[in-house]
C-alpha cells in the first residue's frame, strides 16, 4: 500500500475540520475517500468533491472504500464504532476522549490489542504544541529539581447556553457522560499526566449545572497527590469570563509559569532544599534568574497527528499518540467527578466498573429535558485552545 484511503465518521465541528485540511492535501500519502454523518445536511457541502458519502457508519466500514477511519462522533460512539471498525479490519484514529468512561475505554483498548496489525491512534493535538514540548523537556532534564507543586487554573473554557443547546448529546449523562471534564478539559488532563505522570490520588469538588442550564458538571476544583510527594490543583469552569489559563510548576530548582503565550522560568541559583540546609538566616531565600523560554505555535496540529497515524500505517512506525494513551485523561476526568459524587478521595487506579454503574444510575435517574436549538455559523476553530 502506498497511500491510505481515509474515511471520517462524524462531520460535525471537528469532523469538518479534519475533512477540510485533508481535501486541501495537508496530509501526505492519504486520500479522503469517505465521509459519514447521520445528519444529511452536513454532507451537502462535500457532494462532488471526491469522497463517497454515507449516512450510516456500518455501510462505510463495510464498503471497501476506506482502509482507515477517523472517528469524530459523540464520545459513546467512539467505542461502538471503534470496535466495529477494528472488526472490519480498519485502522482507527479516535477523537478525544477515546471513550466516555474508563470501562468503555478498556473495551476499545482490548479490541485494538487483539489486532496489533491495525494502528489505533488518538487525537491529542496539544502533544505537538511547542509550549508543552518545552515544558516536558524542562521537566525531564531535571532543571526544575524535585517537583513540589502543580497548579493549573484552566477556566478559559467559556461556553454559552446556545452552545449547549446546539446538539442533543452535549452535556447530558446519556449522550456525553459528563461535562467540562470529559469534553473541554480532557486535553489539559492529558497534558497534565503527560508532563507529571498519573497522581496516586484525587479529591474532586464538582458543581453540576452551576452556571449553565445543563445536568452535568460545569465547574471543578480538584486536589491531587503524586507518589513523589508533589501536590496539585486543577480548576476549571465553562462559566467564567474572562477565564484564566495559567499552569505553574514549582520544583526545588525553581518555578515555571505558562500563561498568556509566555513561558517563564524563575530558576533558583541554589536548590531550595540545599539552601535551607546550609543557610543560617531565617528569612533569606535563594537568588533567582529569570529565563523567558521562547516557543512558536504548532501549524495544523490535528493534521500532524493524522500524518503520524498515516505514517504508522504505511511504515510501521509508532503513531505520535497511541490509542491506549487515551486512557489516563479519561481516568483523571472520571475520578474527579466520581470523587465529588461519592464525597471521597479516590486512589488510582479508579474502579471502572463502579464508575460505570454510577454513571448508568445518573442516566437512569435523569429528568433533564433538552431542547435542541441549532446555532448559526459559529467559527468552530475559535474554540481551539492551546
Ligand atoms: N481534538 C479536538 O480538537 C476536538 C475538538 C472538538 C471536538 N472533539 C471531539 O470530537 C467529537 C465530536 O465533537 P463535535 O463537536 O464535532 O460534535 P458534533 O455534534 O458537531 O458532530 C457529531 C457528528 O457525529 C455524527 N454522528 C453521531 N452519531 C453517529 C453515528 N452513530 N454514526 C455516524 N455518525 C454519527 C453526527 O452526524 C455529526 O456529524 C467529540 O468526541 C469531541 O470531544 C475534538
Amino acid at each position: 500500500m502506498s497511500e491510505v484511503r481515509l474515511g471520517i465518521i462524524g462531520v460535525g465541528n471537528i469532523g469538518r475540520h479534519h475533512a477540510n485540511y485533508l481535501l486541501d492535501g495537508k496530509v501526505k500519502r492519504a486520500r479522503l475517500t469517505g465521509l459519514c454523518s447521520v445528519i444529511p445536511q452536513e454532507l451537502e457541502p462535500y457532494k462532488n468533491r471526491g469522497p463517497k458519502l454515507f449516512g450510516d457508519a456500518d455501510a462505510m466500514l463495510k464498503s471497501g472504500e476506506v482502509d482507515a477511519v477517523v472517528i469524530a462522533t459523540p464520545h459513546y460512539q467512539h467505542v461502538t464504532i471503534g470496535i466495529a471498525a477494528l472488526e472490519a479490519g480498519l485502522h482507527i484514529m479516535v477523537e478525544k476522549p477515546i471513550a466516555a468512561h474508563k470501562a468503555d475505554a478498556e473495551r476499545l483498548i482490548a479490541a485494538a490489542q487483539s489486532r496489533p496489525d491495525q494502528v489505533f491512534a488518538a487525537m491529542f493535538q496539544l502533544r505537538v504544541e511547542p509550549r508543552y514540548l518545552k515544558l516536558r523537556q524542562l521537566l525531564n532534564s531535571g532543571d526544575l529539581g524535585r517537583i513540589m507543586r502543580v497548579t493549573w487554573i484552566n477556566t478559559d473554557w467559556f461556553r454559552t447556553d446556545a452552545y449547549y443547546a446546539s446538539s442533543g448529546w452535549r452535556a447530558t449523562w446519556k449522550g456525553e457522560g459528563g461535562g467540562v471534564l470529559i469534553n473541554q478539559c480532557l486535553h489539559n488532563l492529558d497534558t497534565l499526566q503527560w508532563l507529571m505522570g498519573m497522581p496516586q490520588s484525587v479529591r474532586g469538588f464538582c458543581h453540576l449545572g452551576r452556571y449553565r442550564n445543563i445536568e452535568v458538571e460545569d465547574t471543578v476544583t480538584a486536589y491531587m497527590e503524586w507518589a513523589g510527594g508533589a501536590t496539585g490543583t486543577f480548576l476549571s469552569t465553562t462559566g467564567e469570563a474572562p477565564g484564566t489559563n495559567r499552569l505553574e510548576l514549582a520544583g526545588t530548582r525553581g518555578r515555571v509559569v505558562l500563561e498568556n503565550d509566555r513561558l517563564t522560568f524563575d530558576r533558583n541559583e541554589v536548590d531550595a532544599e540545599e539552601f535551607n540546609r546550609t543557610t543560617k538566616s531565617g528569612f533569606a531565600r535563594p537568588d533567582t534568574w529569570r529565563i523567558e523560554i521562547p516557543f512558536g505555535n504548532a501549524v495544523l496540529p490535528h493534521a500532524t497527528l493524522i500524518q503520524s497515524w498515516v505514517d504508522a500505517i504505511l511504515d510501521h512506525t509508532p503513531p505520535l499518540v497511541a490509542g491506549a494513551e487515551g486512557m489516563q485523561s479519561i481516568e483523571l476526568a472520571n475520578a474527579m467527578l466520581y470523587s465529588s459524587l461519592v464525597g471521597e478521595t479516590i486512589r488510582f487506579p479508579l474502579d471502572g466498573a463502579a464508575y460505570e454503574a454510577r454513571l448508568n444510575q445518573l442516566i437512569a435517574e435523569s429528568r433533564f429535558e433538552k431542547k435542541v436549538v441549532k446555532t448559526g455559523a459559529d467559527d468552530f476553530e475559535k474554540s481551539f485552545r492551546r
